[in-house]
């Protein structure tokens, strides 16, 4: 089995995404990841396991003898939630998480806060969390800091696992495992996610959601994604390259009522424009024609939903948030299940959880 105390840094952050995967594993033959970095690490086979872990621990949680089961599955453990980018629902949602599996939480929520703020170095901090937690969960705007964090835990005295809870402009593989189980649940008993076409739209080149869930999506069958956004915020290459290389079929389009008409699931994404390198330049662009609102509403299919990773602006107008179709409510406390499953598969408990007699 490849381990990362078996390769030196320079050498493993040369690797692709596919190569750099075995290396992150929990063990032999298991499947399940021991770092959480990217979505490439979760094929089908490992996220149908996941959503299964997690209509458990929600059904069990259900009876007041379930939720004390499930708080005592991990209560010997303590994770640390090192947010250095604002978050609302990855961070509550994890911490929920936590608490529903009994896990005791410590957190940095601002670099100035911690002894950072002094100049001590990420990977100074990050051994230090490692002192007095059994997991970190991390939000960064650095890309790729979340993939030598966990380099540099697994080299050291005390390796723990890391999950990427955001990274740069990069990945954001917790919330495409949470869209995964949201167009599980929703395409339910309703022929599945298989044969479907996904529309994503908005800024699609800064969005690191739409990068991780555009590739989930490459482990269904034929799914068809469509990519809507203005020509400067249309997404990279890189996403476009992958797809063409997994032969999974694709558009580019700025027609998104042409989109919504054919979509069975339409993810909406705000203008990121915290990555602005000149204040103010996204403002510049024309952005009023990817906006879902009543009109949209209209063309969708009966059984088609609208998603969102959230927080939204005004990319979707408030009059859709009571339409049935409307799932990113439900998306983001399927966020709070599918974490729990992540945590506590990761800390080896899938089995002790899906075996219990609740
Ligand atoms: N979807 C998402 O990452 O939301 P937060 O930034 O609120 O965590």
């Amino acid at each position: 089995m490849a381990k990362l105390t078996e390769i030196g840094w320079e050498e493993f952050s040369g690797l692709s995404l596919d190569e750099k995967s075995p290396y992150l594993a929990r063990c032999e033959g298991d499947g399940l990841p021991y770092h959480t970095l990217f979505a490439q690490q979760f094929d089908r086979p490992l996220l149908e396991r996941l959503c299964a872990l997690a209509n458990r621990i929600r059904f069990i949680n259900k009876s007041k003898e379930g939720a004390l089961y499930l708080k005592s599955v991990l209560a010997h453990k303590r994770a640390m939630l090192y947010f250095s980018q604002p978050s609302s629902r990855t961070f509550l949602s994890h911490l929920a998480a936590c608490q529903i599996l009994g896990i005791t939480t410590g957190s940095v929520r601002d670099a100035a806060t911690s002894s950072e703020f002094k100049g001590e170095s990420k990977e100074d901090s990050i051994r230090t969390f490692s002192s007095y937690f059994d997991m970190i969960i991390m939000r960064s705007p650095e890309q790729g800091l979340a993939e030598k964090m966990a380099w540099e835990l697994s080299n050291s005295d005390r390796p723990i696992p890391i999950l990427n809870a955001g990274s740069g402009k990069d990945q954001h593989p917790t919330q495409a495992l949470l869209d995964i189980y949201t167009l599980i649940r929703s395409f339910e008993n309703k022929g599945g996610v298989d044969g479907r076409m996904v529309v994503f739209c908005g800024d699609l080149l800064r969005g690191r959601t739409v990068r991780s869930l555009s590739y989930l999506l490459t482990n269904f069958n034929d799914v068809k994604q469509v990519f809507i956004a203005p020509k400067e915020l249309q997404v990279s290459d890189d996403v476009i390259a992958i797809l063409k290389k997994k032969g999974v079929r694709y558009e580019i389009s700025d027609d998104l009522k042409a989109g919504v008409k054919a979509a069975d699931a339409v993810y909406m994404t705000r203008i990121q424009d915290e990555w602005d390198s000149t204040k103010g330049a996204s403002a510049k662009i024309e952005t009023s024609h990817f906006k879902f609102g009543a009109e949209e509403l209209k063309l969708l299919k009966p059984d088609g939903c609208i998603m969102h990773p959230l927080p939204r602006r005004d990319e979707i107008a408030t009059c859709c948030d009571r339409d049935p179709r409307a799932m990113y409510w439900r998306q983001m406390r399927n966020g709070m299940w599918i974490r729990a499953a992540l945590i506590a598969a990761t800390f080896g408990y899938e089995r002790a959880i899906m075996d219990c007699g609740y």
